[in-house]
């Protein structure tokens, strides 16, 4: 009796160890918000490689991420090897045209950045930005992800040298607090940026543009996972502070409108970047979805006859792009896959002339290297990405954005589950993971016969399998 008391004694004082070492530590946000159990994910995920033949899903299947590129990510981001061995689980529909002769290392030049904005003539900025690096993080907004969350990105944008887009909730002190830069994103509902009555404030917008550290504005016609649809925060999400940042009223749902008021064509469009790129002296992008190609070649005209309403920028967002919460025919059935919008925006920018005067931003699943470089041989000046970041942040792929109840604590709001994310560890994540990204695809570009990435074309990618949403090439 006394031996299996000294037992059971001995087995607790292991559990209570185990127990506080999972809340102390600072590394895994999964163990901190669920001590004990939280080891179980740890084993399947090490032990699942074994027995993933006997009962596992295999890698290549789950969605809307498959582990493959999840597990690039995560790797990525603790700064563990990504070499494979034995040979590849993918099964690519495109792939690069190798050189016969690769750039030699001592040949390489690194990405040397791209100027958004133009310093003189219609449409001009007061202070153009010069992106520094190829893969950026796209608008996430302060309340879909928790401050904690915005501070891990802001601080890892930072170091990474990359910029990061508010989304539209408006800008926070989290977005400001790690010194990125940053993109101040106007959704339809102008959150931030709003007088009492829901209308664009240009003494706001002056407001936000005095921080130096906000290089760009962003209009958002339509986002992918739900084009058509204002963004929706439920009432539980709107806390005081968020309510006061997007100037709405506390605990009660915040609905964005479906499309800016003032916004319902071209002209008007162009009348819009003109008026912030004006008052804020800030470059001015245009987010949107493809859908019908007609108001493409209906905008670049419009763009050339009247320059001062020309973006900076414009980012297609692919019809397979996430949020905290959209009406699932929107996201499943509405907008076109990056694989079919990016290529057909390029054209119809190139076809008017405009490549050298609006830079093109890609998003879509892009969060890898391949794909990246995919996009940038497509034509695209930048790559963005909101989903490899959330992984980077630690985000298991859980499904629960609109809940408040993400384990992982990327879009929790429950202040226990926020906790378990640490913002210090996690900036180190995210700068690790956009810097992989950037040396991979500097990696594909070399193996192209390219000095830097800077020179990725479409001639450097064909496709090898046909198929809706396969990935397609100009030079196939
Ligand atoms: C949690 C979450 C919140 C988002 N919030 C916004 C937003 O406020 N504004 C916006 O334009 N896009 C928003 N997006 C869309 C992303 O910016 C991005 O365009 C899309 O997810 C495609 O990129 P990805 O496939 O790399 O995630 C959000 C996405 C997620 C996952």
């Amino acid at each position: 009796m006394t031996v299996i008391l000294g037992l059971l004694a001995v087995l607790a004082a292991a559990i209570a160890a185990v127990y506080l070492h999972d809340i102390r530590q600072r590394q895994h946000t999964i163990l901190r918000n669920y001590p004990l159990i939280g080891h179980f994910r740890y084993f399947a995920e090490t032990w699942g490689e074994y027995m993933r033949q006997y009962q596992y899903l295999p890698d290549w299947v789950e969605r809307p991420f498959n582990r493959l590129d999840r597990a690039w990510v995560y790797r990525s981001a603790k700064g563990v090897s990504n070499l494979v061995s034995f040979g590849s689980q993918n099964t690519p529909t495109f792939v690069f045209r190798n050189a016969a002769f690769p750039v030699l290392d001592e040949d390489r030049s690194s990405f040397p950045g791209r100027q958004i904005g133009i310093a003189e003539g219609p449409g001009a900025s007061a202070q153009p930005y010069l992106g520094r690096h190829v893969f950026n993080i796209s608008g996430m907004s302060y309340g879909a992800l928790s401050h904690a969350a915005v501070t891990a990105l802001s601080r890892g944008a930072q170091q990474a040298g990359v910029w990061m887009a508010t989304g539209e909730g408006g800008l926070s002190r989290y977005h400001l607090e790690g010194g990125a830069d940053i993109v101040m994103q106007i959704g339809t509902a102008k959150y931030g940026v709003r007088d009492a009555d829901g209308n664009l404030s240009e003494d706001k917008l002056r407001e936000i543009a005095a921080h130096a550290q906000v290089r760009m504005f962003e209009v958002k016609l339509a986002q992918g996972a739900k084009p058509g649809k204002g963004g929706i925060l439920p009432a539980s999400k709107v806390t005081a502070e968020i309510a006061a940042i997007r100037g709405i009223p506390a605990g009660q749902p915040s609905i964005s409108p479906n499309r800016h008021r003032d916004i319902g064509n071209v002209r008007e469009l162009g009348n819009f970047v003109n008026r912030v790129r004006s008052v804020t002296g800030r470059p001015v992008g245009v987010k949107f979805v493809v859908g019908d190609p007609a108001f493409l070649d209906e905008w670049f005209a419009d763009c050339i006859a009247r320059p001062e309403g020309c973006p900076d920028y414009i980012a297609v967002d692919g019809g397979e792009g996430g949020t905290g919460a959209a009406p699932a025919p929107l996201a499943d059935f509405v907008g076109l896959p990056i694989t079919q919008a990016l290529p057909m925006v390029a054209a119809a920018r190139n076809r008017h002339g405009l490549k050298d005067r609006i830079r093109l931003i890609a998003a879509g699943k892009l969060i890898t290297p391949d794909k990246v470089a995919w996009a940038l041989c497509m034509g695209a000046d930048f790559v963005v990405s909101a989903r490899g970041f959330m992984f980077a942040l630690g985000c298991i792929q859980a499904m629960k954005c609109g809940s408040g109840h993400c384990p992982a604590g990327v879009t929790a709001s429950d202040p226990r589950l926020i906790a378990g994310l640490d913002p210090t560890d996690k900036a180190v994540r995210v700068a690790r993971y956009a810097e992989r990204v950037r040396e991979d695809v500097e990696v594909i570009a070399h193996s192209c016969g390219l000095p830097s990435a800077a020179g990725f074309a479409p001639r450097h990618v064909t496709e090898i399998e046909r198929g809706v949403g396969g990935f397609r090439s100009a030079a196939a």
